[in-house]
């Protein structure tokens, strides 16, 4: 029985307060590597109120709490690494309001991605971030790590789509950071503070996000290149000629062979000179609209050698192949490459940070695999070693990652574009980081959580 359960049981009722060994086994993980770290005790709160309480008493008793949204983090943001009690947000799946006059909607931190989607689309609306793991994430989960997604690229990143938050700070009080503007010069930006803050500074409960009229159509194409660098080569042309794409995305051939092995249906057949495939959607209004892009974007490949481009402009073929580009990440982490890098560069700087993934992947033998939003410049790099499954505390893999993020600082990259630092990432940031940067950012922490109650050991180098 853990300690103070009494607390808990009365304020949110003992059918909101689990301790039992399948739940806190459950809790234990997220989609991070294979690690198992178990709380004490997960609470279920309903509402900010209830949640207020209970960081009040975290904060008497110094208590941590790791908030908990879909579980679908990548970098062990949602593992109680200290015990403590898991706050999962389930039960704030609420949405509060859809305002077609001023292009807002109003939600509890809870809400799937795609729950949200699904209720603009009578709207004619839709919310902008679609990171892939929209079908499971929640709204605050994809705030606590500033997701991106696959149209990022036109639409940015959640930080982009965020007007104002609702958060409980780590003394239990609630405050609003900001207003339900699209304009805000007034004071400090404390709502872009709390985006990416990985739930270290407080907790989200509610967000008033920009919505944006849904374009009528889209169309999709997949180029098949026979080089990988070329593919990436490609990419900065298409932004030059003018493009831009809702979504430019690049899958290499290890990437897409081991996702197709795992689908049942597929129309995609991977020619053997193939090397990588850019994904790539125009969204617009009509047709007549995106046959232009269309041949633009021809014109711009045309140079490099590929194979024939693949059309897709109904429903089923598209569906088909985003679906595929979505599972890439799951299919790969379940085929052993379980580490999972979230780099971004300048984007022309693409060709070179591929071709240094795979040198390093073969100079420490290990099998490696690039994919992901390549208009953003953000390519997620995932390494399969023989030997050591989890990067974490891990000399061999980190001396491996060290020389990966100073290559990428020496572009004028960075370490993470949208999975967040975590609980795998923290020892790296001062590669990226000055000092006097750090300590700024570790004065911040220790203004709004001096007791260091909020999801300890995460983000900040210890
Ligand atoms: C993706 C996730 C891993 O791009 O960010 O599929
Ligand atoms: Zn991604």
């Amino acid at each position: 029985m853990p300690e103070y359960i009494d607390f808990f049981v009365e304020l949110l009722g003992p059918e909101h307060c689990f301790y039992d060994e399948q739940s806190l086994e459950f809790y234990s993980y997220d989609h991070t590597e294979n690690l198992s770290f178990k709380p004490l005790l997960v609470v279920k709160p309903e509402n900010s109120e209830e949640i207020s309480q209970i960081v009040k008493f975290c904060n008497e008793k110094t208590i941590p709490i790791t908030t908990r949204s879909g579980g679908t983090g990548l970098m062990g943001g949602a593992l109680p690494i200290h015990g403590g009690i898991v706050l999962s947000m389930e039960r704030l799946n609420k949405i509060i309001k859809i305002d077609i006059q001023n292009y807002q909607a109003v939600v509890e931190a809870g809400v799937i991605n795609y729950q949200l989607q699904q209720a603009l689309e009578p709207h004619g609306l839709f919310y902008g971030p679609d990171p892939s793991s929209w079908g499971s994430s929640y709204i605050g989960g994809n705030i606590a790590t500033n997701a991106g997604g696959l149209r990022a690229v036109k639409y940015g990143v959640t930080s982009a789509s965020v007007l104002n938050l609702e958060v409980v700070l780590p003394n239990g009080e609630i405050i609003w950071t900001g207003a339900n503007t699209l304009k805000n010069s007034t004071g400090y930006n404390l709502t872009q503070l709390f985006i990416g803050s990985e739930g270290t500074l407080g907790i989200v409960t509610k967000a008033v996000l920009k919505v944006l009229t849904k374009p009528k159509t889209d169309i999709t194409l997949l180029i098949p290149f026979h080089n990988l660098e070329d593919s990436a080569k490609a990419v900065t042309e298409i932004f030059k000629s003018g493009l831009l794409p809702c979504s430019l995305e690049l899958m290499e051939r290890n990437a897409l062979e081991q996702t197709l092995l795992h689908l049942d249906e597929n129309s995609i057949i991977l020619q053997e000179n193939v090397q990588a495939h850019l994904l790539i959607n125009f969204d617009g209004n009509s047709q007549e609209e995106l046959l232009p892009l269309l041949e633009q974007t021809i014109a711009v490949v045309e140079p490099f050698p590929t194979e024939e481009i693949y059309f897709a402009d109904n429903e089923t073929d598209k569906n088909r192949l985003w679906e595929l580009r979505r599972k890439v990440a799951e299919i790969v982490k379940s085929n052993g490459y379980t580490i999972e890098e979230d780099t971004v560069v300048p984007r022309a700087e693409l060709p070179n940070l591929i071709k240094f993934a795979h040198q390093l992947a073969e100079k420490n033998e290990c099998k490696v695999v690039c994919y992901g939003h390549a208009g953003d410049g953000n390519l997620h790099i995932r390494f399969n070693h023989p030997k050591y499954k989890n990067s974490y505390n891990n000399p061999v893999i980190h001396a491996m990652l060290y020389e990966l993020f100073e290559y990428i600082h020496s572009l004028g990259g960075t370490i993470s574009g949208e999975h967040g630092i975590g609980l795998l990432q923290k020892t790296f940031l001062p590669i990226v980081f000055s000092k006097a940067n750090l300590q700024i950012q570790k004065n911040i922490k220790k203004a709004l959580d001096p007791k260091n109650i909020m999801n300890p050991g995460k983000l900040i180098p210890d």
